[in-house]
């Protein structure tokens, strides 16, 4: 163009200019695609039957196990804070090799269930984890053989037992967990053999074999005496099969589905978003929780900043709700 007589020096560059739109929070915060609501986001909870005052969990700074009475506490403070939900795990005085305290009607969980219902009616919905794994005394999901292997029929049996006594405990929703075949249907059959038939199953479908599990083994005291869940968790390498479960899961009477863990899987979470019509879920698991609390206790990021960014990055990826032990501060830190 020669000497470009006549046109104002950097007016038409050749290129875009992205930074016009980040120019201010207020730019930044309208043009922002993807949000994080505290309605999206479920806290889970541990309730531990026999003690009177809630007890720290080492690797998990800020999480405890709860008394049935701390726990109350905890579910008011969720509900004042705008969350959409609680998962509850409850961690019995006595184990077996069946897991007979899921099912008690006065085992601790169904106990904790019947309480926050009474109080909180259905201001808040409260999800059952279901799995027998903290209720074994082997910490397996679910029955195993005298060989020491996972029998999933024979499971199958007691998660339909388990899942009607927590509808009846006042469970809004069952969240099966233990990634047995079947489970879905197994207990869709049980729960419209009772009343529950408008009870629904959020399945943990695509859940897999994950090193991040550690801290919640110590929270749940959940953790296998011997081998590990590779023969029934999925296997990190694979993304096709995470789709047949969920489909899988559908086709069984699934009402929501849920990918776990989440950060290291957010590919997989684009992958069921895209694939399905009903709600997806992600579980931000303990050890995703762990890595962040520990570095910010070193001063090596910025916790707050470094919450929401995850938080962020799991609803963009395509998960409309989100499990994070994190679920309460950051309503906090979103309504302010
Ligand atoms: C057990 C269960 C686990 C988690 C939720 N339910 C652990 C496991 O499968 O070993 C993990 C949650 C977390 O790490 O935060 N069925
Ligand atoms: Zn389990």
């Amino acid at each position: 163009r020669g000497g470009g007589a006549g046109q104002a020096q950097g007016a038409n560059p050749g290129f875009a200019r992205g930074r016009r739109l980040r120019s201010t929070p207020a730019l930044r915060r309208l043009t922002a695609q993807t949000r994080v609501a505290p309605a999206d986001l479920v806290l889970p909870v541990f309730v531990k039957e026999g003690i009177a005052e809630p007890v720290p969990i080492g690797s998990m700074p800020g999480v405890v196990q709860h008394s049935p009475d701390s726990l109350r506490k905890a579910a008011h403070e969720a509900a004042e804070a705008g969350i959409g939900g609680l998962m509850l795990f409850g961690i019995p005085a006595e184990k077996d090799a069946v897991g007979s305290q899921a099912d008690a009607a006065d085992g601790i969980v169904n106990v904790a269930l019947q309480q926050l219902r009474s109080d909180l009616g259905d201001e808040l919905v409260l999800m059952a984890d279901l799995c027998l794994c903290e209720y074994t005394d082997h910490g397996h999901c679910g029955v195993v053989t005298p060989a020491g292997v996972v029998d999933n029929d024979p499971t199958l049996d007691r998660y339909a037992a388990v899942a009607i006594a927590q509808a009846q405990a006042g469970a809004h929703v069952i969240a099966p967990s233990g990634m047995m075949d079947g489970q879905v249907a197994a207990i869709r059959a049980g729960l419209d053999s009772t009343a529950f038939t408008e009870v629904p199953i959020l399945a943990y479908a695509a859940k897999y074999a994950s090193g991040f599990y550690g801290p919640f083994r110590e929270a749940a005291e959940g953790a296998p005496q011997f081998g590990d869940r590779s023969t029934y968790q999925m296997d990190p390498p694979n993304a096709d099969e995470a789709l047949r479960e969920v489909a899988q899961d559908l086709a069984e009477g699934a009402d929501a589905v849920m990918v776990k863990p989440a950060l290291p899987y957010l590919d997989i979470v684009a992958k069921v978003a895209a694939a399905v019509q009903v709600p997806v879920s992600a579980y931000q698991v303990s050890g995703e929780y762990a890595m962040v609390e520990a570095a910010a206790a070193n001063g090596w990021i910025d916790r707050e900043r470094a919450i929401l960014e995850t938080l962020t990055a799991i609803r963009r990826a395509g998960a409309g709700q989100v499990l994070t032990y994190w679920a309460v501060e950051a309503a906090r830190l979103l309504s302010r």
